[in-house]
C-alpha cells in the first residue's frame, strides 16, 4: 500500500480550461443565496443556488449515485457550473471532467472508458498502523562489497546506522536492500528518515532542525523537520490517498509478470483491466470499509456535451449508478428534444427516459445583455487587458445577440490583437478587426452554403 501515496485528483485539471479561469465558486451566501456578482458568476442565480444545495449534499455524502442533469442553451454557463461546483468541492473530493466524445475511441470500449473514469472519481482514503523506525541520522556507516559482475568495481553491501529521536538513540544493522535505498536517497548524517519495520522501505522525511547541517546554510532545499518524538521503533498510523482506479492499476501490476515477462512479450500496454481484479479491488475496499480501516469519499464525473453519447453508454450510466461504489455523475446537454444516438427513437434531452426518470436538472437560461457585460469585464480582468467603453459595447452586443461563448473568444483574440499593436487597452477598433477575421457558427454556416451548390457539382 505504501507505493500509492499521492494526492487526490483535483479540480486544478481544470486550469487548462482557459475560458474558465475567472471561476473561483458559486458565489453563493452562508444561506446559499446567490449573489448577483461573486466569486466570478454572473447572474444565473437559480442554476447556481440548485447547484449550492448539490454541492452541500455531496459534502454531507447524501448523494452517491445521483445523477445530475445540466440542461440550457449554448454559451449559457453549464460547464461554468460545473467548473464552480468543482471549486466548491475543494481539493478532497475528486473531480473528473470528460466530453462525451471522449468515449469514442478505436483502442478501447465505450464502457472500458466510462468504467474507468467513474472508478477515478471515488477516492479511498485508507488507514494503516506500521511498525517503523524512525529517527534522525547520526551516524551512518556504508559497507561496500566487489561487484558481482566487475570486481573492480564496488557496490553498497550493508549498513551501520544511528537514529536519534527526542528520547533515545538506537543502533541498527541494516542489509544491502536498505543500505542502497539509503544510498540513492541522498540520506546522510542529519536526515530525518523512517524505515518500514516490514518492508523495509525508506522514506526520507527532511533535514534535522537540530543537526548542524541544518545549522551549516541558511538557505537549502531540504525540508526542514524537527527531530522525531518517542522511541525509535513505534507503531505510526498513516494515512493514504488513492482512487479506485489507482487500486486497479495497483492490483494488475502485482498480478501480471515482471519485468522479463514483459520484454519477451513486448508487453502491450494493458488496455484493459479485468472485471475480476475491478471486483477483488471492491472486495478489498468493502472490508477495510466496514473494519474502520478505510473510508469512502465520493466525486464528481462531469460529462460535458452528453448528448454525444449513445444508448450503450447511458445503460451502463444507469447500471453503475445503482452500484454501492459510485460516484455523482453529472452531465451537461444543450438538445431540447433529440434522437438518442444509437437508436431511431426521439427522447427529451435525447437522454432514454429511464435515465431522466433518476436525474435531477438544473436548468441554465440566456443571459440578458447586463450580464454578458459584467462576464466580458470579468474576462478582460482575467486575460489582464483593460477594455474601452466603445469596445465593451460592441462585443456585449455580439454576446448578448450571437453568442456568450463567441464573445469571450472573441475578448482573448482582441486582446492579442491589442497587445500586438503596443496597446493594453481594447479598442472598438481591435473588436471590429477580430470580428472580420473570424467567423462565429452561424456565418460558417451561411460561408459554407455559399459553396455547397458549388462543391456539389465536383
Ligand atoms: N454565469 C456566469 N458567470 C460568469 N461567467 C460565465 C457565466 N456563464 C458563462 N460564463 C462564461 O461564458 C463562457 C461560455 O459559457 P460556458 O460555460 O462555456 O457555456 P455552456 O457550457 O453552457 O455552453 C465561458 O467562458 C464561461 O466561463
Ligand atoms: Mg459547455
Amino acid at each position: 500500500m505504501s507505493g500509492i501515496i499521492r494526492e487526490l485528483p483535483t479540480a486544478a485539471r481544470f486550469e487548462r480550461v482557459g475560458a474558465h479561469t475567472h471561476i473561483r465558486g458559486l458565489g453563493l451566501d452562508e444561506k446559499g443565496r446567490a449573489a448577483k456578482i461573486k466569486d466570478g458568476m454572473v447572474g444565473q442565480e437559480r442554476a447556481r443556488e440548485a447547484a449550492g444545495l448539490v454541492v452541500k449534499m455531496i459534502k454531507e455524502g447524501k448523494l452517491a449515485g445521483r445523477l445530475i442533469i445540466l440542461a440550457g442553451p449554448p454559451g449559457t454557463g453549464k460547464t461554468a457550473i460545473a467548473v464552480a461546483i468543482a471549486r466548491e468541492l475543494g481539493l478532497n473530493v475528486p473531480f473528473i471532467e470528460m466530453s462525451g466524445a471522449e468515449v469514442y475511441s478505436t483502442e478501447r470500449k465505450k464502457t472500458e472508458i466510462l468504467m474507468e473514469a467513474m472508478r477515478k472519481c471515488i477516492g479511498v482514503e485508507i488507514h494503516e498502523m506500521r511498525e517503523i523506525y524512525e529517527g534522525e541520522i547520526t551516524k551512518l556507516e556504508l559497507r561496500t562489497a566487489p561487484h558481482p559482475y566487475n570486481p573492480y568495481q564496488r557496490v553498497v553491501d550493508s549498513a551501520k546506522i544511528t537514529l536519534k529521536t527526542a528520547e533515545e538513540e538506537r543502533t541498527l544493522e541494516v542489509g544491502e536492500e536498505i543500505a542502497v535505498q539509503l544510498v540513492q536517497m541522498g540520506a546522510r548524517e542529519g536526515t530525518v528518515i523512517q524505515i518500514d519495520a516490514e518492508t523495509g522501505r525508506v522514506s526520507v522525511l527532511g533535514l534535522s532542525q537540530e543537526s548542524s547541517l541544518a545549522r551549516q546554510y541558511e538557505v537549502d532545499t531540504k525540508a526542514k523537520v524537527p527531530r522525531p518524538q518517542g522511541k525509535v521503533r513505534k507503531e505510526k498510523e498513516f494515512v493514504y490517498y488513492a482512487t479506485l482506479a489507482d487500486l486497479d492499476k495497483l492490483a494488475a501490476r502485482r498480478r501480471g509478470g515482471g519485468l522479463l515477462f514483459s520484454l519477451l512479450l513486448g508487453a502491450p500496454e494493458e488496455k484493459e483491466l479485468s472485471p475480476e481484479i475491478r471486483m477483488e479491488v471492491d472486495r478489498q475496499v468493502k472490508e477495510m470499509v466496514d473494519q474502520g480501516k478505510a473510508f469512502l469519499h465520493p466525486g464528481v464525473l462531469f460529462i460535458d456535451d452528453a448528448h454525444l453519447l449513445d444508448l450503450e453508454c447511458f445503460s451502463f450510466i444507469s447500471r453503475a449508478i445503482e452500484s454501492e461504489l459510485a460516484p455523482i455523475v453529472i452531465l451537461a446537454t444543450n438538445r431540447g428534444f433529440a434522437r438518442i444516438r444509437g437508436t431511431d427513437v426521439e427522447a427529451p434531452l435525447g437522454f432514454p427516459p429511464d435515465l431522466l426518470d433518476r436525474a435531477i436538472i438544473i436548468g441554465t437560461e440566456t443571459y440578458d445583455e447586463e450580464s454578458v457585460r459584467e462576464i466580458l469585464k470579468i474576462r478582460a480582468v482575467e486575460e489582464d487587458v483593460e477594455i474601452g467603453e466603445e469596445a465593451l459595447k460592441k462585443l456585449t452586443k455580439i454576446g448578448a445577440e450571437r453568442s456568450l461563448r463567441y464573445a469571450v473568444q472573441l475578448l482573448s483574440i482582441a486582446a492579442e490583437h491589442a497587445k500586438s499593436s503596443g496597446r493594453s487597452k481594447i479598442t472598438s477598433e481591435d473588436v471590429d478587426r477580430v470580428d472580420y477575421l473570424f467567423m462565429d457558427v452561424s456565418e460558417a454556416v451561411q460561408h459554407l452554403k455559399k459553396y455547397e451548390e458549388l462543391m456539389m457539382k465536383h
